[in-house]
């Protein structure tokens, strides 16, 4: 019945064991067969509140995950979840305290991305946690709603650490986000999306980078979902809500309904679009964020998947079988953004890409702890100007702030619709150049650093990351 539309690009990955192009010779080994299921939903953590601040505990361990039938899969997970961790909830004003332990046989760091914290509870390489330890950053969640993340930022080690599975959501509400329309049923009509793709050989996590694939993309050829290999989630014939991650090390999503319907982009990494954006296809690059609105409200007895176009592959199938328990109406105006000034900005700062043979530079320079690469004044608009001089893509984040992209090549006119609300990641693709206005608001430091990095975890581990602090 459903099931016909789904074939299209229906397991196709998993039935044909393919490494095909991408020149990777040890990863031709079949997998057992792909165990199907409902689109894991990430439990929301409860936290335990004492003296007004909301502790979060998250045991960082080893796990084994179902991603096959009669095969467990080796990974790191956290608390009770056996790939990626719990989903954090949290409101603005609240008082938080996560508590991270480490239970690996290896140091990690957690970094929150897209929160606006101090630097030293960042979580990046300069918070390292080591084996048996704990790290317990604390801070006053201070910013608008918007669907953060959480994943490790060790030194050389993020790309592997995160392949295993370490990464989860952090969501912000507010009171905005409170009163708006919006589907708001976690699970039920607003759908959290983890979407990643995997090398698995013999059924375990495949992480064996090419120097080609660490230049080009460590893309692989199982494309999951919150964990699961192309799930099927069942929902009520109404808007649903998706708040998609791209959390992948290094590939670029094309994404779309296979039955090419519109859909509203309502968010982008930090927080909601002034309006909604139709549009038929989202590309979103590795850390980027959006939220989506679907309307389903007339396709009761449909199925549709999701899919990335890029690579012709399913992540999700929809089975829309469920009658609508309650009715929304996406509104016409989410929030109001602080207007885009370029002439308030006080000076540029240029970010130049190179690299070549599996070692990355910014500005020349590839990360070193030790060196802090730019002093930025609290309060002071800046133009940052990002260019990537190299024959292949990357993309460019901010810790701690967010920024809005004002030219793609030097003109304004590039900018599409959805990437003009609050973003901490831009895609800059090979041979081009993007302007972001970014101003640091919140908290000084003059020794310890935030970072600034391509997120394609691979050039990311290989140098491409620098550190600034704001005084
Ligand atoms: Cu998503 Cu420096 O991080
Ligand atoms: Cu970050
Ligand atoms: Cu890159």
């Amino acid at each position: 019945m459903h099931r016909r539309e789904f074939l299209v690009f229906s397991s196709v990955a998993s039935l044909l064991f393919v490494t095909g192009c991408g020149g990777s010779s040890s990863r031709s080994s079949a997998n057992p067969t792909v165990k199907t299921s409902a689109l894991p939903i990430p439990g929301l953590l409860k936290p335990i509140t004492k003296n007004g601040v909301q502790h979060y505990d998250m045991d960082i361990k080893e796990a084994k995950h179902a991603f096959f039938e009669g095969k467990l899969t080796d990974t790191f997970a956290i608390n009770d979840s056996t790939y990626l961790g719990p989903t954090l909830l949290l409101q603005q004003g609240d008082r938080v305290s996560i508590n991270y332990k480490n239970n690996l046989k290896e140091t990690i760091t957690m970094h929150g991305h897209g929160m606006h914290v101090p630097p030293t509870m960042d979580g990046t390489a300069h918070q390292a946690i080591a084996p048996s330890q704990a790290w317990s950053p604390q801070y006053t969640v201070n910013q608008k709603a918007c669907t953060n993340w959480y994943h490790p930022h060790t030194m050389e080690k993020t790309a592997e650490q995160v392949y295993q599975g370490l990464a989860g959501l952090i969501i912000v509400e507010d009171d905005e986000s409170r009163a708006l329309d919006l589907p708001k049923r976690y699970g039920v009509d607003d759908i959290p999306l983890v979407l990643q793709d995997r090398f698995f050989t013999d059924g375990q996590i495949d992480y064996s980078p090419t120097m080609r694939e660490i230049m080009r993309g460590y893309v692989g050829d199982t494309f999951i979902a919150n964990g699961a290999i192309e799930p099927t989630l069942d929902v009520e014939a109404k808007e649903i809500r998706f708040r998609i991650l791209n959390g992948s090390n290094s590939s670029i999503y094309e994404l779309g309904f296979s039955d090419g319907r519109a859909f509203k982009q309502i968010a982008t990494d930090n927080g909601f679009l002034e309006q909604a954006v139709e549009i038929t296809r989202l590309r979103l690059s590795p850390a980027e964020r959006a939220e989506i609105v679907i309307d389903l409200s007339s396709d009761k007895n449909k199925s549709l998947s999701f899919n990335d176009y890029k690579q012709n592959k399913t992540f999700l199938n929809i089975s829309v079988n469920k009658d609508a328990t309650q009715i929304t109406r996406l509104p016409n105006k989410l929030t109001t953004l602080e207007t885009i000034n370029p002439m308030a900005a006080v000076r540029t700062r240029p970010f130049v890409f190179t690299g070549s043979r599996g070692n990355f530079q910014i500005n020349g320079k590839s990360m070193d702890m030790k060196r802090i690469d730019e002093r930025v004044v609290l309060g002071e608009t800046e133009i940052w100007e990002v260019k990537n001089n190299m024959m292949m893509d990357h993309n460019f984040h901010i810790h701690a702030t967010n920024f809005r992209l004002i030219e793609r090549n030097g003109n304004a006119a590039n900018v599409a619709e959805n990437e003009k609300g609050y973003k901490d990641v831009v895609f800059v693709p090979a041979n081009e150049s993007v302007k972001l206005l970014i101003k640091m608001v919140d908290y000084t430091n003059a020794t310890v650093p935030y970072m600034y990095h391509c997120h394609f975890l691979e050039h990311e581990d290989r140098g491409m990351m620098g550190q600034f602090v704001v005084v």
